[in-house]
């Protein structure tokens, strides 16, 4: 009898550890040690055992009964950390990797634009994306009622306005920056970029009401033209790549004299011209030698110190990064993951 309680004990370690599911299990349990099963059975035959041997034998089959519960038991918990289908799962199984997004090409952008501008020796500067009249357009020849005003298609706020500075509006440009910088920085050497939001009433396949514009200003002694063709180069070759050129035009801005505008090699067709520049040239922004009076309204002696700005959109640059060919910008702006996926 002892060695049959012992055969089963062995027995069901070895069927226990086969086991994959709760529903084998429990059907095991039943043929073990359910009313009839095998357990019983064996019990059945205790009263035929010699009175002196019937209590050791009661005590061996109790604990061969603790220890096959217990089995039973911890499989059970085992079986439950396996999951609901009770498959078998391979804990050193290498685990998904979570879903990790980056920088939106947006951002991914105004942080190439920094570097290079950096790497030149430009200090990147923020200043205020709601700002007053006086920075966005007084203080760069525009006074009200100016008709150059019409240009930028201006958000006013709704506050009452400032005694000296006018009005509140977002801002339309980022040149607010040049008369803001000269005032931080008082004595020249200047070299700021100015890169922030910027505001107007508008929204097309190419302009859309919020956009990124990045705003350079040079201001030192003897700054001339041919200062500001070598930045606006170096920038075409750093942002576009080699082979790139930047040409300007004579232009009218209020804010600097001589005015530009300023265009890049066509990145599509490298110039030779093709169905979306027609010249082999795209525009992307504005540019000039600052105007004296500017750098009067900054406090800057205009006969000792000469500079140059630029001014134009992070994202017009972006779309004519070569390969990109974004037609509609504002694909930049709606979220969609299979599009930001491949930046
Ligand atoms: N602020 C101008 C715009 O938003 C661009 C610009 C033109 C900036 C000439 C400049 C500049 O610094 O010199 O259209």
């Amino acid at each position: 009898m002892q060695n049959r309680l012992l055969n089963l004990k062995n027995q069901a370690i070895a069927l226990i550890k086969d086991i994959h599911t709760s529903k084998e299990l429990e059907e095991l349990r039943m043929s073990l040690l359910g009313r009839r099963g095998k357990f019983n059975d064996l019990l059945k035959e205790l009263p035929k055992l010699r009175v002196e041997e019937r209590q050791p034998v009661g005590r061996m089959a109790n604990e061969v009964k603790q220890t096959l519960n217990q089995l039973i038991q911890e499989k059970q918990l085992q079986l439950n950390q396996v999951g609901p289908s009770n498959k078998f799962f391979d804990l050193t199984f290498p685990g998904k990797l979570p879903a990790i997004g980056h920088l939106h090409p947006i951002s991914q952008a105004i942080e190439e634009i920094t570097h290079i501008f950096e790497r030149i020796g430009f200090t990147r500067v923020r200043y205020p994306e709601i700002d007053w009249d006086w920075y966005v357009f007084e203080t760069l020849n525009m006074p009200e009622d100016h008709p150059a005003r019409d240009e930028w298609e201006t958000i006013f706020i709704d506050t009452p306005p400032h005694p000296t500075k006018g009005k509140l509006v977002l801002t339309t440009h980022t040149s607010n920056g040049q008369v803001r910088e000269m005032e931080r920085v008082k004595t020249p050497p200047i070299r700021m970029l100015n890169l922030g939001k910027c505001y107007r009433r508008q929204q097309d396949a190419t302009h859309t009401v919020m956009f990124h514009q990045f705003e350079g200003l040079v201001v030192d002694k003897h700054i001339n033209i041919p200062h500001l063709k070598g930045t606006l180069d170096y920038f075409g070759r750093e942002f576009f790549g080699k082979g790139i050129k930047s040409r300007i035009r004579p232009f009218n801005f209020r804010f600097t004299e001589p005015s530009f505008e300023v265009d890049f090699t066509c990145t599509n067709c490298r110039g030779r011209g093709c169905r979306f520049c027609k010249s082999g040239w795209v525009e992307v922004g504005g540019a000039g030698m600052v105007h004296p009076d500017v750098l009067r309204a900054g406090k800057i002696d205009p006969t000792k110190y000469s500079g140059f700005a630029f001014g134009w959109g992070v994202e017009r640059v972006l779309r004519l990064k070569p390969g990109l060919n974004i037609a509609d910008i504002r694909i930049l702006y709606n979220s969609n993951v299979k599009f930001l996926k491949q930046f």
